[in-house]
């Protein structure tokens, strides 16, 4: 999947075109995954349709990723725009990119977490879990698997 904006940023799920780097120095400093180590973070790319945003110069300005069976669940996680590409509305275009691939629009439930950006998720039509006697889940935090952050 590739889409163009009428100002050049790109959204494109071609793992090829991911800088790695780029993304994974972000990852293990956001507060969801502090010191993800670099080969989770590649086998979490493995697993993913990955959703690279790239500027007009090609760069990467943003990602997510989505882990999924295209049935009945898809996790949207790892969403992010770097800092000098904020406040225009790339995270709103990201997001819809995502929800708007095809082989996606089968999916019975989608699942994410958030910290802050509840509003942002909430025009798409997530809600918080309504009934949570129907649902159970089983986390284990970041520093307790990696550890926290490292140089
Ligand atoms: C959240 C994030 C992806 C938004 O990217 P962005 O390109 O600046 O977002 P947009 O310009 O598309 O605007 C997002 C909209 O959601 C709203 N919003 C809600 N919570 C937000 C939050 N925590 N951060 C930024 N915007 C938020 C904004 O106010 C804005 O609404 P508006 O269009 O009515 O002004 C970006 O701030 C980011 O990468 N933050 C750090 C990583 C992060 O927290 N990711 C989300 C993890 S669930």
């Amino acid at each position: 999947m590739q889409r163009t904006r009428d100002d050049g940023y790109e959204v494109s799920t071609d793992p090829a075109r991911l800088d790695r780097d780029v993304i994974h120095d972000f990852l293990r400093g956001a507060y969801w995954s502090p010191g993800l180590p670099r080969d989770v973070f590649e086998r979490s790319l493995l697993h993913s349709i990955p959703f690279g945003l790239y500027g007009p110069d090609g760069r990467q300005a943003g990602f997510a990723r989505v882990s999924s069976d295209r049935v009945a669940l898809a996790y949207l996680g790892d969403v992010f725009v770097l800092p000098d590409h904020r406040g225009h509305g790339l995270g709103v275009w990201l997001v819809r990119c995502v929800l708007e691939h095809p082989e996606l629009q089968d999916v019975r439930r989608w699942y994410l977490a958030t910290a802050d950006a509840h509003e942002l998720y909430r025009r798409f039509g997530f809600e918080n879990a309504g009934d949570p006697e129907r649902h159970m889940f089983r986390e284990r935090s970041a520093e307790e698997l990696y550890g926290g952050p490292r140089p």
